[in-house]
């Protein structure tokens, strides 16, 4: 089964702080990282490693459509480096005229375990024409590929979705709905055949739990055959619009204690993922939403991806 994933990549720089400071404070941080970061990079770096576990990994492949600075640039050497040759990075979008990639800067707070993530971002956005090329090559050997989008440029994107049902009508598409305020996520909800919802975007929304904002999501996603949403410490939820099949699953809480909380949205999507695609045959709804979430769980408990098993 082919994978693709469509979606920003960065480069993050993350400073640990005891906690998150207040406007014009100096604060000491105990401790400095650099890694690959971004969604769908994110999500790619996590399944890489389940798929050793899938009985038909074999004949699986795991794709990256994003935007690079030029392809001779350390930052694009860095990048694929950091993916493995588990991850195709053949149909990037390679700006030859820039050095610097997508950069975040976050402050973690070890007092909550908070995140704070201030991007930077000067390469221009891929337009829905270069998607279509980027694509074209798997027209011929894809058999029934798996789409799965990051929510972002939501105009671009949606023009992407109507692309995809129109040249791989076999193929199913998830899109990620996690920045609180962007417009335009609702109407890519509505496309997608399976939508991940971050705790963030439901709450800018007016949702007051996972379940509430799934309830009436069902009620505005026409395709969907299943709805997620993640919320913290309140674990996650799922729900199947057609079946009205639903379950919430508590938070895996574990006794190492949080370590690192970003990429941990990231890191359910690659169970749910995992469990959708290469689990289609004898896990059932429940045990995929309880692998994604254990999944993401163990993440929390360790810095960055790297053997997450
Ligand atoms: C975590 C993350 C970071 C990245 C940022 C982009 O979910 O993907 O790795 O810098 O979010 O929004």
């Amino acid at each position: 089964m082919t994978l693709v994933a469509i979606g920003a990549c960065y480069l993050d720089t993350i400073l640990t702080a005891p906690h998150y400071p207040g406007e014009d404070e100096k604060l000491r941080a105990s401790r400095i990282s650099r890694r690959r970061g971004g969604n769908c990079p994110n999500t790619l770096e996590v399944l890489a490693q389940l798929l050793q576990y899938a009985p038909s990994s074999a004949e699986s492949s795991l794709n990256l459509i994003t935007v690079l600075p030029s392809k001779t640039s350390v930052a694009s050497q860095q990048i694929q480096s950091s993916l493995g040759n588990m991850v195709q990075l053949d149909s990037c979008i390679y700006r030859e005229t820039f050095s610097e990639p997508a950069s975040s800067y976050i402050i973690a707070s070890q007092a909550t375990g908070s995140r704070t993530i201030v991007n930077y971002n000067e390469l221009p956005e891929m337009t829905p024409t270069e998607f279509a090329t980027a694509v074209q090559p798997l027209r011929a050997i894809a058999d029934r590929p798996w789409f799965h989008f990051e929510g972002r440029a939501p105009d671009v994107t949606l023009e992407c979705i109507h692309y995809i049902r129109k040249y791989f009508p076999n193929s199913t598409i998830s899109v990620e709905v996690e920045k609180p305020g962007r417009s335009g996520l609702q109407e890519l909800a509505d496309a997608a055949d399976v939508v991940m919802y971050s705790k963030g975007w439901a709450q800018n929304n007016g949702y007051i739990s996972a379940e509430d904002c799934l309830r009436d999501q069902s009620l505005k996603t026409s395709q969907a055959s299943l709805l997620c949403c993640t919320w913290g410490h309140d674990g996650a939820a799922a729900l199947e619009p057609k079946t009205g099949t639903f379950a919430h699953v508590p938070a895996h809480i574990e006794e190492l204690g949080v370590t690192d909380t970003i990429g941990a949205g990231d890191t359910f999507n690659a169970g749910l993922l995992y469990g959708l695609i290469y689990r289609r045959h004898g896990w059932d709804f429940r045990k995929r939403l309880e692998f994604a979430n254990l999944i993401a769980g163990l993440k929390v408990t360790q810095e960055g991806f790297i053997n997450l098993q």
